[in-house]
């Protein structure tokens, strides 16, 4: 629970002494001043919830587009920009939100590219990709099939960097689901574009919707994405290819308060920033793989 939290003694509870509340469902003043520890110092055998108190908050998604290329096959591409409370949530997803930054502006607004290139900056992914899914609601049925390609970008400098493919087929054997016919597509173009910015040996990483592509995928567009590695540990395979530390997480500051300016690999960043940009411009320029909708 963050700031604000208090301890609510649940007056739902039909066994609860009378005292607590007159009306049952309703938590009277008296009962939230109370702390677990008075209650039960007061004898009282209340079922205890913690609470956070709700606050109604606006966030918002970031988008902006080429002004050139085919409006009815637009290319996606989106990073998140919210964090968790706990942290400033630099690699989650600053890395990913400042790398997008880096390719739109290298892009410009009005390059020769035969498709239409889309970028997103979501809010409120933490939450439960809110922003990503809202705005996949939002769209026509008809702007929906516009959507050739989504590529996303959530955590890409982590400090004891993987270098991972989202797996768009769920041929790796790495649990998740198969993406929409393309998503393979998009999963072989990002390797390729990591080994051609010097990465030895990308792997696959779980297609399981965790992230801002979810609601794409659910829509049936194909999609993919690079990331490098939140709670889970590097195994000594990895760490012998791309260094850093076996037996340790990929981010030992995942949604913690240590997710901080220092806790950025920036070779990592750089490959994936570089990465980023030949797979957007190759499907700016080329749709090959991705199938008509
Ligand atoms: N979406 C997760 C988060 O923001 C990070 C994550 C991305 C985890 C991709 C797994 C795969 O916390
Ligand atoms: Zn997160
Ligand atoms: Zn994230
Ligand atoms: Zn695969």
């Amino acid at each position: 629970a963050g700031a604000g939290a208090v301890i609510i003694v649940n007056t739902e509870d039909a066994a609860l002494p009378a005292t607590l509340g007159e009306t049952p469902g309703v938590v009277p003043t008296a009962a939230v001043q109370k702390t677990a520890g008075e209650a039960l110092r007061d004898g009282q055998q209340a079922t205890l919830l913690l609470a956070t108190t709700i606050q109604k908050q606006t966030s918002r998604n970031v988008i902006a587009e080429t002004s050139t290329g085919d409006p009815d096959r637009v290319v996606m591409a989106g990073a998140h920009l919210d964090s968790v409370p706990e942290g400033a949530g630099i690699n989650d997803n600053g890395s990913g939100s400042a790398a997008l930054l880096d390719v739109a502006q290298k892009l410009g607004a009005a390059p020769p590219a035969g498709q239409k290139v889309r970028f997103a900056w979501w809010g409120a992914e933490e939450i439960g990709l809110v922003g990503a899914t809202r705005y996949v609601e939002s769209l026509s049925e008809q702007d929906r099939a516009r959507l050739a390609l989504y590529l996303n970008f959530d955590m890409v400098g982590s400090p004891n960097a993987g270098y991972l493919v989202y797996d768009g087929d769920d041929s790796d054997g790495l649990g998740g689901q198969p993406g929409p016919a393309g998503s393979e597509t998009a999963e072989q173009v990002l390797t390729d574009a990591l080994v051609a910015a010097g990465v030895q040996g990308p792997e696959g990483t779980a297609f399981d919707g965790r992230s801002d592509y979810g609601p794409f995928i659910e829509a049936g567009v194909p999609a993919g994405g690079l990331f490098t590695g939140a709670e889970e540990k590097k195994t000594p395979e990895q760490a012998q290819k791309w260094g850093g530390t076996a037996g340790q997480s990929y981010d030992s500051c995942y949604h913690t308060p240590c997710d901080g300016l220092s806790n950025i690999d920036r070779t990592a960043l750089d490959r994936n920033v570089t990465a980023m940009g030949s797979a957007i411009g190759r499907f700016a320029e080329d749709l090959t793989g991705i199938p008509p909708r």
